[in-house]
């Protein structure tokens, strides 16, 4: 029997390349190369199905290039990189990795506002330059954690095990604003109070974004945003880049309009904007949140039983356009 031909877009974990192995004829990337588009679409040629990740963008221009794509499994929960409309519309399924990732990346965002909060990574780079002559009362003097009024902007899994961390370990006062508000079951699990966007501004001390992207969520935090915020609050990005006007955030940061910010995601990434490496008062990590060992195979695991559910002629686990099962 003739196996359908998978493309890895990216390297992943020998182990999930020898379990593909068994149901398609995989075209791997262990060499890990990023492809533009033209390369990717040259690749795709004769392949039902795409191992992809975050940054490989599958939109109408590659979908109509690629009439025998059937499947495109993200090893990742954002998917912005699909053009779902397009893929629905041209029969090809969609499925993200939803779940195994939300302790990991919770975990992530409360080190990171903790991490910034405190002044941890400026703080090491004054050591590690040599700079540490003498201790002072105000040396790297920062914000507090425990206590303070933790707010969340999107209150999806992920936000509310920030949420819980915060109120459960930390004594934070959790306020959170959300499209749509939790049950009063979740938000008690969570200790959160809703409150409309413009409370969460003017009121948390810190401020996590974990909103996913869309055209609708693009600049949520911009100039006039971050005029809101109280001028030692700390805000922290583990959502997606574009979600923030990294522009005016850089100008924020070096007028001390708010303290401090920690940013684990960017506009253009792997670009950044230059401003937000001239400022010392910013965190800033290569979108690593989800980057556990045990969550990444996680990751990788449930991409890959997405694909072989299709293999075999089975619905995929986590499908994000179920729309187009319902059609086969
Ligand atoms: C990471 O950013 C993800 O969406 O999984």
């Amino acid at each position: 029997m003739r196996l359908p031909k998978l493309l890895m877009a990216r390297a992943v974990f020998p182990e999930v390349l020898d379990r593909l192995s068994k149901h398609f004829e995989v075209q791997a990337n262990q060499a890990d190369t990023v492809w533009s588009k033209a390369e990717l679409i040259e690749r795709l040629q004769g392949k039902q199905a795409a191992f992809t990740t975050g940054g490989d963008r599958i939109d109408a221009e590659v979908l109509a290039a690629c009439p025998e794509l059937k499947i495109c499994a993200n090893m990742a929960v954002g998917y912005n990189n699909f053009d779902i409309s397009a893929m629905t519309a041209a029969g090809v399924l969609a499925t993200n990795a939803p779940d195994v990732l939300t302790e990991t990346t919770a975990d992530f965002g409360f080190a990171l506002m903790m991490a910034t909060a405190r002044r941890i990574t400026e703080s090491e780079h004054f050591l590690r330059a040599g700079q540490w002559t003498k201790w002072s009362f105000d040396m790297f003097a920062g914000a507090d954690i425990h206590g303070a009024t933790l707010g969340i902007l999107g209150m999806g899994r992920i936000g509310q095990g920030i949420a819980k961390r915060g109120a459960h370990g930390f004594g934070m006062k959790v306020i959170y604003h959300n499209r749509s508000r939790l049950d009063a079951g979740l938000e008690a699990d969570c200790k959160a109070h809703y409150v409309s966007k413009e409370e969460l501004l003017k009121t948390a001390d810190h401020l996590v974004l974990v909103l996913p992207y869309s055209a609708a969520s693009h600049h949520t935090i911009g100039a006039a945003e971050l005029a809101l915020m109280k001028p030692t609050a700390t805000l922290v990005n583990i959502a997606r880049g574009g979600i923030v006007d990294d522009a005016a955030l850089a100008v924020a940061l070096k007028n001390r309009t708010i303290a401090a910010a920690g940013l684990d995601v960017f506009e253009g990434e792997p670009m950044l904007h230059p401003g937000l490496l001239e400022v010392p008062n910013v965190v800033l990590t290569p979108h690593i949140a989800s980057a556990s060992i045990p969550t990444r195979l996680a990751m990788a695991n449930l991409a890959a039983d997405n694909l072989i559910a299709f293999a075999g002629g089975k619905p995929p686990p986590t499908p994000l356009n179920p729309a187009v099962l319902a059609r086969s």
